[in-house]
């Protein structure tokens, strides 16, 4: 069984992006850091970044349609704020999401502080930098959801 790990556009300038907003760990860094903590659970993780939010859809229908993902972590970067079709693709396949920002976007620029996902996710983590991801990895192996029974 396995986690899905997904992060939008942006993210793979992670490490030189705005450190001093999103810090100086990479995007290996984060799928480490999530394998590593899905393996403490005996599961895998799948991890994928694009740019481009068709491609962020086809990966959620993706893991919806896979009876062996438990769930999803999302970093949707600026889709979050715009994007209703990702928001459609969770809600199509019933596929359990957290949602994760590095930073918190509340305590940003006003056009952050709408979240397309966040009506459909289990559980967001923000301003927690890269560790919020390992926070949601333990959240989806730790806690049984819907496909868990
Ligand atoms: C982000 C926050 C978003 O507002 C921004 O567009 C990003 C990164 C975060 O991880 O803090 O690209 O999702």
């Amino acid at each position: 069984r396995r986690i899905v790990v997904l992060n939008g556009p942006n993210l793979n300038l992670l490490g030189t992006r705005e450190p001093h907003i999103y810090g100086t760990a990479t995007l290996a860094d984060v799928e480490e850091l999530c394998a590593g903590r899905a393996a403490a659970h005996g599961l895998e993780v799948s991890c994928r970044q694009s740019n481009h939010e068709g491609e962020l859809v086809d990966a959620l229908q993706e893991a919806g349609a896979d009876p062996e993902c438990v769930g999803a972590v999302l970093n949707a970067g600026a889709y979050t704020h715009t994007s209703i079709a990702l928001h459609d693709a969770v809600k199509a396949t019933g596929l359990r999401l957290v949602e994760v920002h590095l930073s918190n976007p509340h305590a940003r620029e006003p056009f952050r502080h709408t979240s397309f996902l966040s009506p459909v996710a289990e559980m967001v983590v923000a301003g927690a930098g890269i560790d919020g991801y390992g926070y949601a990895v333990e959240h989806l192996a730790t806690t049984p959801g819907p496909r868990a029974e």
